[in-house]
């Protein structure tokens, strides 16, 4: 009696079922994978988009700016940061101070406890990756000298570290965990947007509060790179704002 069949591709055993089962979860997993790394930013607003209360104002010493870059930002910063106001041993860093707009706010209006601490990181260069070198990097030295004057008027320059350099460098060499509050506003193009969100992401504390600066279709490297930061951390992130100032807080 003949038990092989004369063609030879009949002759091959059936897959065992759990091979089958294998490959189905294999592509189920590839699936989720994927959805996860095409993940969106969800639009949320603070107050559900009702219009933010007024916030503090700065400008109570005798500073100097040309520039208002932060004009409109401070009710987003007033409405994220209000719960860390005047409480001790915390910690703030800033990628891209200029002449100390957001900085000096941030001290007047939050930092107000003296254990709390201030970073700056800036170039003070030609402002190579910025968006509008015309207008403000004409003399770079200017607002380097007008940034340590201002620092030096606000009466607490010993709780303020200033590091003039590429932040993208400069991040590699600071303490990781340590950060309470990060504020992202150096260069905007998609490179430095993606190591100054990764690199920043490390240095911030659990329950910290991340916030990425010109989030807006308007600066699509700015806009791509934080989607992109979002879709490999999601399960790690609360979004607490969307729209021009994106406001992250770190889960764990
Ligand atoms: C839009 S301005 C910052 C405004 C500031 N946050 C304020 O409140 O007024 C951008 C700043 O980022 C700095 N910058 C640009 N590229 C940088 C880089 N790769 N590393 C560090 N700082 C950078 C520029 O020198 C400039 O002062």
């Amino acid at each position: 009696m003949h038990t092989l069949s004369q063609n030879p591709i009949m002759n091959l055993k059936k897959p065992p079922l759990f091979l089958f089962y294998l490959c189905f979860f294999a592509v189920l997993l590839s699936c989720s994978c994927t959805q996860q790394s095409s993940q969106n930013i969800p639009n949320i607003q603070f107050l559900q988009g009702k219009p933010l209360p007024n916030a503090p104002k700065a400008d109570t010493k005798p500073y100097r700016f040309t520039e208002d870059m932060f004009a409109m930002r401070n009710k987003i910063f007033w409405q994220a940061l209000e719960p860390f106001k005047n409480k001790s041993n915390i910690h703030y860093l800033e990628i891209g101070v200029h002449e100390g707009r957001a900085l000096l706010w941030v001290l007047e209006h939050i930092m107000t406890h003296p254990t709390s601490t201030l970073t700056g990181i800036d170039l003070f260069s030609s402002g190579e990756g910025d968006f509008k070198p015309k207008e403000i990097y004409k003399n770079p030295n200017d607002f380097k000298q007008r940034y340590f004057h201002n620092i030096r008027s606000s009466g607490h320059e010993n709780r303020i570290q200033t590091h003039i350099g590429y932040s993208q460098d400069v991040l590699k060499t600071l303490k990781k965990n340590h950060y309470d509050i990060m504020y992202i506003d150096g260069c905007h193009t998609l490179m430095c947007t993606r190591e100054d969100t990764s690199l920043s992401w490390e240095l911030l504390k659990k329950g910290g509060i991340l916030m990425i600066d010109d989030y807006s279709k308007e600066f699509p490297d700015v806009y791509q790179a934080a989607q992109e930061f979002y879709a490999n951390n999601a399960d790690n992130m609360e979004i607490l704002h969307t729209g021009w100032v994106l406001v992250i807080k770190k889960l764990r």
